[in-house]
């Protein structure tokens, strides 16, 4: 088991670097590797490397396939501020992903039934490779906010009010940000082969410290990431680790 890796970087551009050399590896290794792809503001100077790699042929991501991490719920559709979108506009526009590689979170219907089919579509089709996630302020992975145990399913979720807040400058206003989402589960993405969590910023070093060398819980969801089987790492970049 071991733990996971913490690698510490000394900047947001050293974590761009180090988590495209990672994911670019990762993702070449596993041909048709089938990976989760967060949203957030943390991967994306990593996803713009990605894309600068790929323009330059040094990683191809032709095989790939994506699966969606979390979305908000009760959106028009094609609203921009969807998670969506904005993976659209990140990573697979730029990574020429087209969208019969891509499986997107059920947000219409009956979600309890889609979230077991997504699970299941998953484990039928021998579980995920990679995912690529980024920290919540309250120990959250995708949207499993706490409490979340590790073998939560695939689901429907209230956003916790921290979130909310913490969501509420791409909605103006706090009052606009939705207030329920589906995510991906703890199971999926715990059971992943590997994990590379980026963590980024000041404002997240009490919760990356807690969630890595706290207890371990459902109250800090990604506290889970010490005692996974599979490869777990995280770049960390010093305004957020500290100088410990
Ligand atoms: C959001 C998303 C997560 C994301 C996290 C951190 O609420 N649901 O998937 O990883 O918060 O986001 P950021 O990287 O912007 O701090």
């Amino acid at each position: 088991m071991g733990g996971p890796r913490i690698q510490v970087v000394e900047d947001t551009d050293a974590l761009s670097r180090a988590g495209a050399d990672l994911l670019a590896g990762s993702i070449a290794a596993i041909p048709g590797a089938r990976v989760v792809v967060a949203t957030g503001h943390t991967p994306m100077a990593t996803y713009a490397e990605l894309a600068e790699r790929r323009r330059s042929g040094l990683f191809d991501p032709a095989a790939m396939s994506v699966l969606q991490l979390d979305e908000y719920l009760g959106l028009e559709p094609g609203d921009r501020r969807s998670l969506y979108g904005w993976m659209q506009r990140s990573f697979l526009g730029p990574m020429g992903i087209a969208e019969d590689r891509v499986a997107r979170l059920p947000v219409e219907g009956d979600l309890d039934a889609a979230c077991a089919g997504f699970d299941q579509m998953i484990d039928s089709r021998g579980g995920l490779d990679l995912a690529i996630l980024g920290l919540g302020l309250n120990g959250h992975l995708g949207f499993n906010e706490p409490p979340a145990d590790r073998s939560a399913p695939t689901r429907v979720v209230d956003l916790s009010p921290v979130t909310i807040a913490a969501n509420a400058r791409y909605w103006g206003s706090v009052g606009a940000v939705p207030t329920k989402a589906v995510t991906i589960g703890m199971r999926q993405l715990l059971s992943a082969r590997a994990i590379v969590m980026v963590v980024s910023g000041e404002g997240k070093r009490a919760i990356v410290h807690r969630s890595l060398e706290g207890s371990v819980g459902p109250d800090v969801p990604a506290s889970f990431l010490q005692v996974v089987d599979s490869g777990v790492t995280v770049i960390v970049d010093r305004a957020a680790w500290g100088e410990g």
